[in-house]
């Protein structure tokens, strides 16, 4: 495989070599290069870039392509060329980790650059189905709080949301529901995140109490009629899944529900995120999420599963 130097060169020269057929990553690059040139990729063009990121996706699953090397050229390209984009703040991981409060945000508002050479791009980041899924899981987030507060009989609850980042779900749910009885305890690892929510909660601080813990090893024990958690689960292997879920469990109240959401390998934007945000997620199927739900004590009959329109992300819920 070339340096990505080599492959950062305009599209005539990629494709004067005297390849007769390129590899999926030069065949990448050239229409990266043509979009470039064109002002960024219109929907008509997702298609086709999609498929030529599926086809690096699949040449490095064969090990044929280094994932180094795609890293190093996605690196290079996005240094280059889009600054300030969605893509360039998920592969920069500014506060040391994938899926930071900042780009999840940036998920939510739908964050566009107001470069015009990065706009496009931007939209593209924002068309792929996991960025959706997420925006999704915001509005099953806030169902799901309209049902347990419907359902609640005495129309206060107490509700625990794991790993919360920016906590803009739960400043919109309280913006449309300014007087529910609703105490939310929030912990999230990231001080920066901590911080980012107390602003946006501001308003409601009285009935949200934020705290800088890390979920593994501190939980408010409360007792709550809702536990969530998204995004923090498909970042857990099998064992610390089971044992954080056997913390949240115990601290579902019975007649409560827990509530975790979890990526499915329906995710077609998987290779998108990967090669060029070296985001990597641990992609679970329904059956795999109900069967670590029993490895962490929850009976069968209190299980089901969930998706949101998109099919990407699943949640895990358990009935206490
Ligand atoms: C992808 S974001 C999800 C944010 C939010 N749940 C949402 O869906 O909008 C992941 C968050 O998990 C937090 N996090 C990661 N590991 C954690 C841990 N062990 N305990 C608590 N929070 C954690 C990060 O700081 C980050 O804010």
């Amino acid at each position: 495989m070339p340096p990505a130097a080599v492959l950062e060169r305009p599209i005539e020269r990629t494709k004067s070599r005297s390849h007769s057929s390129a590899s999926p990553l030069m065949e990448l690059d050239g229409m990266i290069h043509e979009l470039i040139a064109d002002g960024g990729p219109l929907p008509s063009d997702y298609a086709l870039l999609n498929q030529k990121l599926r086809h690096l996706g699949d040449a490095v699953r064969a090990e044929v392509t280094k994932r180094a090397d795609v890293l190093a050229y996605a690196k290079d390209l996005t240094r280059r060329h889009f600054e300030g984009s969605m893509q360039a703040m998920a592969l920069d991981r500014k506060y040391g980790y994938s899926g930071d409060f900042e780009v999840i945000d940036g998920i939510y508002r739908q964050k566009v650059s107001n470069e015009s050479h990065v706009r496009r791009w931007d939209l593209f980041f924002h068309a792929q189905a996991a960025p959706i899924a997420v925006r999704n899981r915001k509005a099953y987030f806030q169902d799901l709080l309209d049902q347990h507060h419907a359902a609640s009989r005495s129309g206060s609850m107490r509700v625990l949301n794991v790993a919360s980042g920016p906590a803009r779900d739960l400043r919109e749910w309280m913006l449309d529901n300014p007087k529910a009885e609703v105490l939310f305890d929030c912990v999230d690892a990231d001080v920066h995140a901590i911080e980012h929510a107390k602003t946006l909660c501001r308003p409601f601080i009285d009935r949200v109490e934020f705290h800088h813990r890390n979920a593994m090893r501190f939980l408010p024990a409360k007792g709550y009629d809702l536990v969530w958690s998204a995004g923090l689960f498909d970042y857990l292997m099998d064992r610390s899944f089971v044992f954080l879920l056997k913390s949240l469990i115990a601290v579902t109240k019975a007649g409560g529900e827990l509530v975790i959401g979890n990526f499915s390998p329906l995710n077609t934007s998987r290779d998108y995120m990967e090669l060029l945000g070296d985001w990597t997620l641990i992609h679970r199927n329904e059956k795999q999420l109900i069967e670590l739900a029993k490895e962490a004590g929850a009976p069968s009959s209190a299980i089901t599963v969930d998706w949101e329109p998109e099919g990407v992300n699943l949640f895990l819920r358990i009935r206490r």
